[in-house]
């Protein structure tokens, strides 16, 4: 039968797959926050006693979930890499792009963290994100450029050779406008000093994704080491105003 003909038959397969999810995590019941049933066009979320009464038995996970990447105890921001930004490849890419058209350290790290966000934490207003997650460790230059360049994408600059990319005109219509705000952080982003090192982002950003081109992160490793200040506590544990970002990729589905 059209799975189309009876949407019965699809959240039946949905409550299967959860079933089968819990299944794997053992005796732990895993929960998702509320922005992830958003995402799916639903206002609404599972209280803890409805799903503690509906598993008697079993308790919420809390902590390290089995099925990602293992993480250590005082994660750098190569681990971050390693086991939890799903954009790695693009961002090696971009930073390899940067790095062989002889741009500085700067536009470098830049492009190398420009989309972690949008990789490991969340898509919408991902330069907002990426660089709040980064601020507390690098230069004030970086993290503007990173918080920029979600603008700045959408809009040409034919002096360095950036044009519209063909990749937009397929992802959003030939119509698609991007929001006042964007406009706006642009006209101002535009005006600012230093508006060439987030356009560089723009201008280094793979809009085509090559999976056959794998990159390692550690070939950054000494650039991450002059420009990125690693907590020694660990990402995640050293008490800066985002630390609890950098704790929620680590432990996205923890009750609370
Ligand atoms: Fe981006
Ligand atoms: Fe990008």
């Amino acid at each position: 039968m059209n799975e189309h003909a009876n949407p019965q038959t699809l959240s039946q397969r949905a409550d299967e797959l959860e079933e089968q999810m819990m299944h794997e995590l053992g005796e732990r019941i895993a929960t998702k926050s509320s922005l992830f049933y958003l995402a799916d066009g639903k206002v609404e979320m599972p209280s803890g006693p409805a799903l503690k009464a509906a598993n008697p038995d079993k308790y919420f996970l809390m902590g390290a979930d089995p099925r990602l990447p293992k993480m250590p105890a005082k994660p750098t921001l190569i681990d971050f890499f390693k086991n939890r930004f799903a954009s790695l490849n693009h961002l090696l890419q971009s930073a390899t792009h940067a790095l062989k058209g002889g741009h500085n350290e700067k536009v470098v790290l830049a492009c190398l963290l420009h989309d972690i966000a949008n990789g490991a934490l969340i898509r919408v207003d991902h330069g907002y994100w990426g660089a709040q997650l980064i601020e507390p460790y690098v230069s004030e230059e970086i993290s503007w450029a990173v918080r920029n360049h979600q603008a700045l994408r959408f809009f040409a600059d034919e002096s360095v050779g950036y044009k519209y990319p063909e990749a937009y005109v397929k992802f959003f219509g030939p119509d698609y406008e991007p929001e006042e705000y964007v406009q706006r952080a642009y006209a101002q982003a535009r005006q600012h000093r230093w508006y060439m090192t987030s356009r560089l982002i723009t201008l280094n950003d793979l809009y085509s994704f090559d999976p056959n081109v794998t990159v390692d992160p550690e070939l950054f490793t000494d650039i991450i080491g002059r420009h990125f200040k690693q907590p020694p506590e660990g990402l995640g544990f050293d008490g800066s105003a985002v630390a609890h970002m950098w704790r929620t990729m680590i432990w996205p589905n923890n009750l609370l």
